[in-house]
């Protein structure tokens, strides 16, 4: 199965993502705009999710309605960066465990390095979202959805903010499976393998450490 990914061009994620490449967003402002991002992200890629009819008594009759039929979640940060988007999406499902994979790039080689791993107990049960506002060469997010694999996990999907190309051909190709939900899609990436035009360094934005 190869999925399409999802291009997320609603105007208010356009509109938020214009801010938070600008260089003069400070710190402050990019977390929140990080985190009402991922909460509009998060409202599409649970579009999915099943529903169950059940009968609830209004003040004037009883209604047959829909409520979301159990189907258990995780988010799953990518740090540093990831963490970024993880009060954004339990905004919108408050009742969703959170795993961590620490992952950072190396500087030389660019290659991801893995630091941290702590999943929920019954992760395989669960139908997971890595989030990480990042897709540069895509090793990051190849590698954090290789270890929830290796969990037993089925059912996986990817959000990230912003993607290169180069990335996201890196991503389906290694996991075809893994729906991906993208806010934009940039051009390239640069000598460092940053993403143009991008938003810089997300982690240190984030957590204003350069
Ligand atoms: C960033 C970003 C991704 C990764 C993307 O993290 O948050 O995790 O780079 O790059 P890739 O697709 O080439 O793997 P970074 O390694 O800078 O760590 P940080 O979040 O701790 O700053
Ligand atoms: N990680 C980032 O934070 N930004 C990039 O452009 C690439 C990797």
């Amino acid at each position: 199965m190869n999925v399409k990914p999802l291009i997320m061009d609603h105007p208010l994620i356009q509109h938020k993502i214009s801010l938070l490449r600008d260089k003069n967003t400070g710190a402050k402002e990019f977390r929140e705009l990080t985190s009402e991002i991922a909460m509009l992200m998060c409202y599409e890629a649970t579009r999915d999710l099943p529903l169950k009819e059940v009968e609830i008594e209004t003040p004037i009759a009883v209604a047959k309605t829909k409520v979301i039929s159990g189907r258990k979640m995780a988010f799953v940060p990518i740090l540093r960066a990831g963490l970024g988007m993880v009060e954004g999406v339990l905004n919108l499902v408050p009742a969703a465990k959170v795993g961590h994979i620490g992952l950072y790039r190396d500087p030389e080689t660019l290659k991801p390095v893995e630091y941290y791993c702590k999943l929920p107990v019954d992760i395989e049960e669960r139908e997971v979202i890595v989030i990480d506002p990042m897709l540069a060469t895509g090793g990051s997010a190849v590698d954090a959805i290789n270890l929830i694999k290796a969990k037993g996990v089925k059912n996986i999907k990817f959000m990230c903010i912003i993607a290169a190309p180069e990335g996201l051909e890196a991503l389906t190709t290694a996991h075809p499976d893994v729906p991906v939900y993208i806010a934009a899609l940039d051009e390239k990436l640069d000598d460092h393998c940053y993403i143009m035009p991008g938003l810089g360094d997300a982690g240190d934005r984030i957590f204003g450490t350069r």
